[in-house]
């Protein structure tokens, strides 16, 4: 384990012992806002090992995308979409932070996320956890996840929602971009998007 891993599970543990006293972190609590705004509270690794929360993506525009690095096809093509994506944003870019998230904890650790994150964009942050965090994370989002099993134990592949979401700084979905959708096409969205709400920002911590 690396010491970003072991800092992670600390804070995991952490998180759940406070849900389970029922004190401030409400654990507990569906994932899901009920007022359609989309998020959660989390606790993940990024593909550096670092630690992000949800405190860290609060008040920045987010693009974020869920998948796994055995994805076959679809992920990759989402990916390439997204770096093409903030490229075209510019200075905009600054106001969001570009999530991939994966839906498949058990293969994609820290180790993993690093190089295939890197291979797309520098600016892309890929966010792994426990099991129950992600599981959290993909409620949190209303994601749809389905494990699909191979031959062999760990060839299992997991059909997964394949749009690509902006969401507002407060959480609020602007704009779901279908797989396919062309970079140039979502940028000029964003960028409408953002022109039109202004608010402070803040990025992940380093
Ligand atoms: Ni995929």
């Amino acid at each position: 384990m690396t010491v970003g891993k072991v800092l992670t599970l600390a804070l995991s543990i952490a998180l759940l012992a406070q849900a389970a006293l029922g004190t401030n972190i409400a654990l507990a609590q569906p994932a899901d806002t009920g007022d359609g705004r989309l998020g959660t509270r989390f606790i993940l690794s990024d593909q550096r090992g670092g630690v992000v929360t949800d405190q860290d993506i609060a008040g920045s525009f987010l693009l974020i995308y869920f998948g796994y690095t055995h994805c076959p096809d679809v992920c990759p093509t989402s990916l390439l979409t997204m770096a093409d994506v903030i490229d075209r944003l510019g200075a905009e870019a600054d106001k969001v932070q570009a999530l991939f998230v994966t839906v498949d904890p058990q293969r994609d650790t820290v180790e993993v996320l690093r190089d295939y994150v890197a291979s797309f964009h520098k600016r892309l942050v890929g966010l792994t956890g426990s099991p129950e965090m992600i599981d959290r994370v993909v409620r949190g989002y209303r994601i749809k996840v389905e494990r699909v099993e191979g031959k062999t134990k760990d060839s299992y592949t997991i059909d997964h929602t394949a749009s690509l979401l902006f969401v507002s700084p407060t959480g609020e979905p602007i704009k779901r971009f279908a797989h396919g959708a062309s970079a140039p096409e979502i940028a000029a969205a964003m960028h409408e998007a953002i022109a039109s709400i202004k608010l402070p920002q803040r990025g992940v911590r380093r």
